[in-house]
């Protein structure tokens, strides 16, 4: 990328442009597809069938009543849906058994015309379950504590260096605590939908260029070709997991996704309902069929954060250098599928010291799936750990952002491999400055005004650099200026479609007025997930690498029509350098002294992450991420009755979020980076970093203005009573 006397697009503040789309109502979200004009006749709606016991088998469904209600189509059951090709996937083996695995687990669907004659039908459904006794509470000794293989994505379970148990006997200054934080669901604005066609051979759809194919063995009658209308943060993801399910080879399978209401990784990879709406589909071939996930259902179908048991050990000299670091860690599954969250994962890397260990322990029980939530592992473990250095600096009497910058290590501990960029001292004593942090009292307790108890915090962030592989980019010249470039990467409302088109800009020298981005459709080539805050990084690359391909192939003056794709080599550098952003968290809280109410008027962030390609789409990516952080600290906890397997408060009345009225005042900052180790751009990733760090900044402010040391998620004003 050439500067010239051309500005460049990226860094520049370039307005979401499909900021226009969005506000107009005409970007259309999954369940608002097809577009008028499809030739499949009015839609089906199907409302499914859950489970109200959470372990046994289904004995006997009566459909009876629900299939005598006018408008019905069909109730599916697992007798009555169609066979999958693979079951291996047994959050995904949606009707094939009778299994009962977790309460809310789907056991049946029904078809009607319209959502209201599917839910009144539903509810005619009877249901004889034979019943098991189930397990759903994680406990510090569950006796069915075990080591999974590994740790997501693919970590090492548990790390040992040293003697840590020697080590801290030995310590001067020293913390032995224990940190919980709750399951917490996924709540994007816009909930999961998909809507399934089955084709058959007269239903092409307006804008089907491509020729139906064919499945060995099929007969010739059976629809071979289907298309999801989903909201997810990958397409492509969606099309690799479920063709083989339904014996489709991929170009069998179109996913089409334009626009996406939020995700946090509950949209990282096709859950249960993809599949439902697909098997309701098949059973009304030609037919549009139109699955909305209600919130309610969310709760248990759509993934969700395992709760942890953390215990993290900190041994230090006197100076506060520390000798030992454990971070042990406790945490569940379900029994249908394993996710085990990379809870203790940042500690390896955050500080160094000659003695460490981290270890990760699972149970599985009869509970829904957990998956990625926003910051997977960093989120939940890196609040017990800078808690944990925020009691360390009390026992030393060290302030914390000297302890911290007393512990900052040269190299990554974890592999010795020299730091890309790690600048969080910098990001430190940045937000000190912009935060005011000379005038905290380190007294806990010491700073009452009025009925308000003020205390102000502080925590370190960090998140990794993935960049994932395999993506590809199309980029065309269409004529007078005009270029288009194709992708099928997702924009969940991060602003992807942006930062892209200025990334193209500056790739193919023109400005970004002249870029047309167009993805979110497995017609355009394959790209990966929006997830692990590595999107841009990856695709940019794609795109970069797709521009110098056609410059290559076309030169300086194209002819319209021309075309060329390409994809991105990893950059060496990614292998040879640890490479990680970091962030430094301020919260200044006020503690009402007679109710424990807690407000949080002030947050603020210095973030290291690279190169930043749009400030406008950055910042909103940090402050929503430490609007979440907030949310996590104080309000997010999933309540599971552990008699029934239910989450009981499964909706915006009961689960609480932080809403407009809680973020009073959220700033973030950046460093002005360019981190030559990574990809063209110079850049890492911003989208879960933000959320990373800052509960732990708010439980150290609560603890500077009461004296009191919350160690559970969320703080709750009876937890400081
Ligand atoms: Mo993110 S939780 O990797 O979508």
């Amino acid at each position: 990328m050439t500067a010239g006397t051309r500005p460049l697009a990226i860094g520049a503040a370039l307005p979401r442009v499909d900021g226009p789309e969005k506000v107009t109502g005409s970007a259309r979200y999954a369940y608002e597809q097809p577009p008028p004009g499809h030739p499949y006749g009015e839609p089906v709606y199907v409302h499914p069938l859950q489970a109200d016991i959470a372990r046994g088998r289904v004995d006997a469904i009566d459909t009876e009543r629900a299939n005598a209600v006018e408008g019905v189509l069909a109730v599916l059951t697992h007798r009555s849906a169609a066979r999958l090709a693979d079951t291996g996937d047994r959050e995904l083996a949606v009707l094939q058994s009778d299994r009962v695995a977790f309460r809310g687990q789907f056991i049946g669907a029904v078809l009607a015309d319209t959502p209201e004659t599917a839910r009144h039908a539903a509810a005619l459904v009877s249901v004889d379950y034979a019943q098991e006794p189930h397990d759903t509470e994680l406990l510090a000794d569950h006796p069915g504590l075990y080591a999974p293989e590994h740790v997501n994505p693919s970590f090492e379970t548990d790390t040992d260096e040293g003697d840590v148990d020697k080590a801290m006997a030995a310590a001067m200054v020293k913390v032995d605590r224990t940190y919980t934080t709750p399951m917490e669901h996924n709540n994007p604005m816009e909930p999961h939908t998909t809507v399934a066609v089955w084709h058959t051979s007269d239903d092409e759809a307006p804008d089907d260029e491509a020729s139906a194919g064919s499945v060995a063995g099929a007969s010739p009658e059976a629809p071979v070709r289907l298309t999801l209308y989903a909201s997810t943060q990958g397409a492509h993801s969606v099309r690799k997991t479920l063709a083989p399910m339904f014996g489709l080879v991929p170009d069998q399978l179109r996913v089409v996704s334009p626009h996406v209401g939020g995700g946090f990784g509950s949209k990282g990879m096709p859950h249960a309902h993809d599949v439902l709406a697909a098997l309701c589909a098949r059973a009304v071939p030609g037919r549009i069929v139109k699955l909305a996930v209600t919130r309610q259902q969310m709760f248990s179908l759509t993934g969700h954060r395992t709760p942890t048991i953390q215990r993290v050990r900190l041994g230090a000299d006197v100076a506060g250098r520390l000798d030992a670091v454990a971070h042990e860690v406790v945490e569940r599954t379900s029994t249908v599928k394993e996710f085990a969250e990379q809870t203790a994962c940042g500690t390896r890397m955050m500080y160094a010291a000659p003695h460490r260990r981290t270890t990760h322990r699972l149970a599985a029980l009869d509970v829904p799936v957990p998956s990625w939530m926003r910051a997977p592992g960093e989120a939940p473990g890196i609040f017990a750990l800078e808690v944990a250095m925020d009691e360390l600096a009390e026992a030393a009497g060290l302030d914390p952002i000297e302890l911290r910058v007393r512990n900052d290590p040269s190299a990554d501990p974890e592999t010795g491999k020299p730091w890309s960029g790690r600048h969080l001292v910098r990001c430190l004593a940045e937000g000190a400055r912009h935060f005011g942090w000379q005038h905290r009292n380190p007294a806990p307790g010491a700073r009452r005004e009025g009925d308000e108890l003020v205390g102000l915090g502080v925590a370190a962030s960090t998140y990794p650099y993935y960049a994932p592989q395999g993506s590809r980019a199309r980029v065309r010249y269409d004529g007078e200026g005009h270029w288009n470039v194709a992708i099928g990467a997702a924009d969940i409302g991060t602003g992807s479609r942006t930062v892209l088109t200025q990334i193209a800009a500056d790739a193919l020298e023109c400005p970004a007025a002249s870029v047309t981005v167009e993805l979110g459709d497995t017609r355009l080539p394959m790209a990966t997930v929006a997830g692990g805050s590595a999107g841009t990084a990856a695709w940019g690359a794609t795109v970069v690498a797709a521009a110098h391909a056609f410059r290559a192939a076309h030169g300086e003056r194209p002819q319209p029509g021309a075309e060329a794709h390409g994809g991105a080599e990893a950059h060496p550098d990614t292998k040879r350098f640890a490479v990680h952003s970091f962030g430094a968290q301020f919260a200044e809280v006020r503690v009402d002294a007679d109710t424990g109410e807690i407000r949080v008027p002030r947050l603020l962030g210095v973030f290291s992450v690279g190169r930043i390609i749009n400030p406008v789409t950055a910042r909103s990516q940090f402050i929503g991420g430490m609007t979440m952080g907030l949310s996590m600290a104080l309000h997010e906890h999933s309540v599971l009755d552990h008699r029934t397997g239910h989450v009981v408060n499964h909706d915006f009345a009961g689960y609480h979020i932080a809403t407009h009225a809680d973020a009073l005042g959220i700033e973030a900052h950046w460093l002005d980076e360019d981190d030559p180790h990574t990809n063209p751009m110079g850049a890492r990733g911003i989208g879960e970093i933000g959320i990373v760090g800052c509960p732990a900044a708010i439980v150290n402010a609560v603890h500077n203005a009461t004296g009191l040391r919350v160690r559970d998620l969320p703080i709750t004003p009876d937890k400081l009573l």
